[in-house]
């Protein structure tokens, strides 16, 4: 992954790269939000200390949600350049979490896994599931593939797919974005001194905080 950044950093322009955070960090509150709205059956069930770290990433996230895009207006300042690197921005991006994605596969056991990590991968798991079909050909099984998403209200899914296609288009202020609850709450409980790296096991650190 740091290669892939770093092969980007030698072979793009700096306007690229701005463009690439700007593009990026506008798709995550909406896409944040999907997720800590839904944090019941998305970080509930894991290692509190891994989903609490995730937790204060994504509320982090929201928070300088505007950063990157006032750093690109002030810089670059071309809606038109912005949209028109979009396609090829995601790409890498995507490309990037299938590297991290192999990488787990890769060097993490199936025991502690759980699951194939590129069963995120539409088009992943369509190549798994028609290998299995070949007789005497034997699909790689690297665990099971469910969807993270699975749980997840179709509706909601899609406001925050309108809220990712909204996040590119001209004249985005991320100010004004819908926020997730949570990220509130996290930040009252900071404020209260509730231990937030163990966001559902220090439920009795704080006083009056549940
Ligand atoms: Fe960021």
């Amino acid at each position: 992954m740091i290669g892939a950044y770093d092969k980007l950093t030698a072979e793009t322009s700096l306007k690229y790269r701005l463009a690439y955070t700007a593009d990026l960090e506008a798709t995550f509150t909406p896409v944040f939000k999907l997720m800590l709205d839904n944090d019941a059956s998305l970080f509930r069930p894991g290692d509190d200390r891994v989903a609490s770290l995730f937790i204060w990433h994504f509320v982090e996230e929201v928070e300088h949600r505007s950063s990157a895009l006032i750093i690109f207006d002030s810089v670059v300042g071309s809606d038109v350049y912005r949209m028109r690197v979009a396609a090829s921005v995601f790409k890498h991006v995507l490309d990037v979490i299938r590297i991290a994605c192999a990488g787990f596969n890769k060097h993490v056991p199936i025991e502690d896994r759980k699951i194939d990590a590129l069963s995120m991968f539409a088009s992943y798991r369509r190549k798994q599931k028609l290998l299995e079909l070949i007789p005497g050909l034997q699909a790689a099984n690297s665990g099971p593939m469910p969807r993270a998403f699975d749980d997840l209200g179709l509706k909601e899914q899609l406001v925050a797919l309108r809220g990712i296609i909204r996040s590119q288009m001209p004249k985005h202020n991320p100010e004004h974005e819908d926020l997730p609850e949570l990220a509130g709450v996290w930040f009252e409980r900071f404020d209260a001194g509730y231990d937030v790296t163990k966001w559902y096991t220090a439920e009795t650190a704080a006083p009056g905080v549940n």
